[in-house]
């Protein structure tokens, strides 16, 4: 079953602690990234765990091995699910943050630890700045040599397109989760998004995780917005 994640890109502290409140009732998970992180890191952990969210830090983690460590023991906390990294930190950093998740979460007394997922390549990167950065091979090739990398360091999956999901579980296997940003309900605006891929086409292509912004964010009433989605997510069945 698809989970369905919900990007909190709000810039101020009060929007986003409401939101929070507001999609407590729904049960998806929440997406914090750099915009809470670095502007309102308090306020919103606060609101999070007053809710009791199942909560995705959107860290982006990528530094020496003992630094990530530090910082992924700094992040989990009880109601934390998925924290991720930079494929391009190495084996040894992915490896620090697995095993400094699975530690921290004993420590805690957590049910299970956090998944640790890395982010491949940016989707922002392409063509020329392949090249440039001294990468060979087209996106697709690099996203799959790093998700290969990843699953090889024991994270529990990869950030990437929906698009990619068959190729990456075919090399590393249906149990590498895959983590899909991109999504856009049929008849929503696509934004700044260039290749997206609806809700339930991402389940059909495998997709283990969805995540999606500004359709629910900014819709009049957000609530109603992701129930659509969930709705959305739920498996076809056949009449009779
Ligand atoms: O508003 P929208 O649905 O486009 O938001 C998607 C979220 O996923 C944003 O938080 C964005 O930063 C994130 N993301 C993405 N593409 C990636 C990685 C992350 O859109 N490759």
């Amino acid at each position: 079953m698809t989970e369905l994640v919900i990007a909190l890109d709000l810039a101020a502290a009060g929007a986003a602690t409401e939101l929070v409140r507001r999609l407590q009732p729904v049960g998806a998970l929440l997406k914090v990234g750099y915009e809470g992180l670095y502007g309102y890191p308090a306020e919103i952990r606060a609101a999070l765990r007053e809710a009791g969210a199942r909560i995705f830090v959107d860290a982006k983690l990528c530094d020496i091995p003992r630094t990530v460590e530090a910082a992924v023991r700094a992040l989990v906390e009880p109601g934390v699910e998925i924290v991720n990294v930079h494929a391009f930190g190495g084996t040894a950093m992915m490896r620090a943050a697995v095993d400094a998740a699975a530690r921290r979460a004993r420590e805690l007394g957590m049910p299970a630890p956090p998944k640790i997922f890395a982010v491949t390549l940016l989707t922002s990167l392409a063509g020329e700045d392949l090249a440039e950065l001294g990468l060979g091979g087209d996106a697709a090739t690099n996203v799959v040599r790093l998700a290969a990398l990843a699953h090889r360091a024991g994270c529990a999956g990869v950030v990437c397109s929906a698009l990619e999901v068959p190729r990456i579980k075919a090399v590393c296997g249906a149990a590498f989760e895959t983590l899909c940003p991109g999504i856009r309900p049929a008849g929503s605006a696509r934004d700044d998004q260039k290749r997206v891929v609806t809700p339930r086409a991402a389940a059909a292509l495998g997709a283990d995780y969805i995540v999606v912004g500004r359709p629910v964010v900014q819709a009049p009433d957000p609530v109603a917005a992701a129930r659509a989605i969930l709705e959305e997510l739920q498996p076809v069945t056949e009449p009779g």
